[in-house]
């Protein structure tokens, strides 16, 4: 096989003249009465196709060109000349076309625009299409940039595990893993299922955070971070919420909750504006088609400097606004979606991070504040959007994290590793969590976050 040569570098003009092979899929196929047909190609390394012009001269003219439908995938060998028509730089005049596979007729896939539903249905094939193709690149390069923005700053990544006995988040929403014959488990005295026999030897699940172990690494190493997927068995059938989600966890030893906000502010910025700088071709599809505005709203975040504001100040901004409410708010609430919109875009018009807030709605592993009421939490909330980032400082003393994991019912013992790190030259540190797929919507503008991971897993919904 001849070497293929990839359309993105046809088409930025490192190839005019030369004779290269391209290998891909047909998109659309055009017949011209000046005896050749214009046949063009997408291979997954840039929004654009080249144009192939297929003389019908070619031996397998009418055997294999005039066959040629949405979706076959091609092989074309030719020179890549200026074009003549209009839309292009270049085009390839074909030597030899080569078909590697034609298309049944019951392709799900057309030329005409297709609703998002249908392409849900067919997830198999839709990176086929413009929208999937632009996201899967957006996808790629944000975690490169991730990477890139951790590793310039000496951080560390470190793989936490996805099978786990401990619950994070403490909300209970973990998939329970087991191999135990489900329709003949083994009982104990007590006529309860015996874990004692299950593959871990104790009930176990797939993580909700790597929290809790990537803690365990900063108290050693300093600055680290996870990515990777977490699970959450929440019955929530949202355009937010999936089951299965990847999350973007750093955490720093020596650090507070300043540090955090901190280094919070400046990833979100950095990620945004590299991933922009890595594909740009993809993010003026979406801010044509998908979301108008899109790359201004994004280029605003960049240039924002991020208000902060407390949780009871925030509070305090809601009661005095005089806004009508879907869901009333007083202190002691988590907030809803309307709250943080009203935050972002009527009262800030820019990115708010909102932070000590109710001891009783959050988890464990927070440090509490000396007025007792509140933690050390952060939440960031970005225009158009909202939350998409959790985090805070960490309960480094111990005697008030056994008191938290007590109030919550929780069993001290599980934790018994996690506790060790406060017995062990304890320091403050701090962390926060980015969904993955929250930041991949507001880089793209697309809705639903089944759109913006290649499988999503959703409540009612594994397949592929
Ligand atoms: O706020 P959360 O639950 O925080 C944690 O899990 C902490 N352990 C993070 C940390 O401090 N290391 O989740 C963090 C982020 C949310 O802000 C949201 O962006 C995303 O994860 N997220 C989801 N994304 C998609 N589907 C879901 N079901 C999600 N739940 C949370
Ligand atoms: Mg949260």
């Amino acid at each position: 096989m001849n070497k293929k040569i990839k359309i993105k570098s046809i088409l930025s003009g490192d190839f005019n003249d030369e004779i290269v092979v391209i290998k891909g899929w047909v998109r659309t196929r055009r017949d011209s009465k000046g005896g050749f047909s214009f046949v063009e190609l997408n291979d997954g390394s840039t929004f654009d196709n080249l144009q192939i012009i297929a003389p019908d001269a070619l031996p397998n003219y009418e055997s294999d060109v005039k066959k040629l439908l949405t979706g076959s995938s091609v092989e074309a060998k030719g020179k890549i000349t200026e074009s003549q028509g209009k839309g292009q730089a270049v085009e390839m005049l074909a030597e030899s076309i080569k078909v590697h596979g034609f298309i049944d007729e019951d392709y799900p896939m057309h030329k005409q625009r297709m609703s998002f539903e249908h392409l849900r249905d067919n997830a198999h094939l839709r990176p086929r299409t413009n929208s999937f193709g632009a996201v899967a690149r957006v996808r790629n390069a944000a975690a490169m940039s991730i990477h890139e923005f951790f590793q310039l700053r000496g951080f560390l990544w470190v793989s936490t595990p996805l099978i786990t006995a401990s619950d994070c988040e403490g909300a209970g929403e973990m998939f329970k893993v087991t191999t135990l014959d489900l329709k003949n488990p083994p009982l104990n005295e007590g006529g309860e299922v015996d874990f004692h026999e299950d593959f871990f030897n104790k009930p176990s699940y797939l993580t909700v955070s790597g929290q809790l172990n990537v803690e365990n690494y900063a108290c050693s190493l300093g600055d680290v971070y996870t990515f990777g997927p977490t699970f959450r068995a929440e019955n929530s059938n949202t355009s937010r919420h999936l089951a299965e989600f990847w999350m973007v966890e750093p955490e720093m030893a020596f650090a507070d909750l300043d540090d955090d906000m901190d280094l919070a502010e400046e990833f979100v910025k950095e990620v945004i504006s590299s991933t922009i700088k890595k594909c740009p071709r993809d993010l003026a599809f979406f801010d044509k088609r998908i979301q108008p505005g899109l790359i201004q709203s994004l280029e605003h975040v960049v240039s924002s400097k991020f208000a902060r504001i407390t949780y009871t100040d925030a509070i305090d901004i809601f009661l005095k606004s005089g806004q009508k409410w879907e869901f009333p708010i007083e202190w002691g609430n988590d907030l809803q979606t309307e709250h943080e919109h009203y935050l972002t875009e009527t009262h800030f018009k820019k990115p708010v991070i909102v932070y000590d807030w109710p001891t009783s709605i959050k988890p464990f592993y927070m440090r509490v504040n000396d007025d007792g009421k509140t933690v050390r939490a952060m939440d960031v909330l970005v225009p158009r959007f909202g939350e998409i980032i959790g985090g805070s400082q960490r309960e480094e003393r111990l005697d008030i994290l056994d008191k938290r994991i007590e109030e919550q019912n929780m069993n001290k013992e599980d934790y018994w590793w996690y506790r060790d790190l406060r017995r062990f030259g304890s320091v403050p540190h701090s962390g926060f969590g980015l969904g993955f797929e929250r930041l991949m919507l507001f880089l793209t503008g697309m809705s639903n976050v089944r759109d913006v991971i290649p499988f999503p897993r959703t409540p009612g919904n594994a397949r592929f």
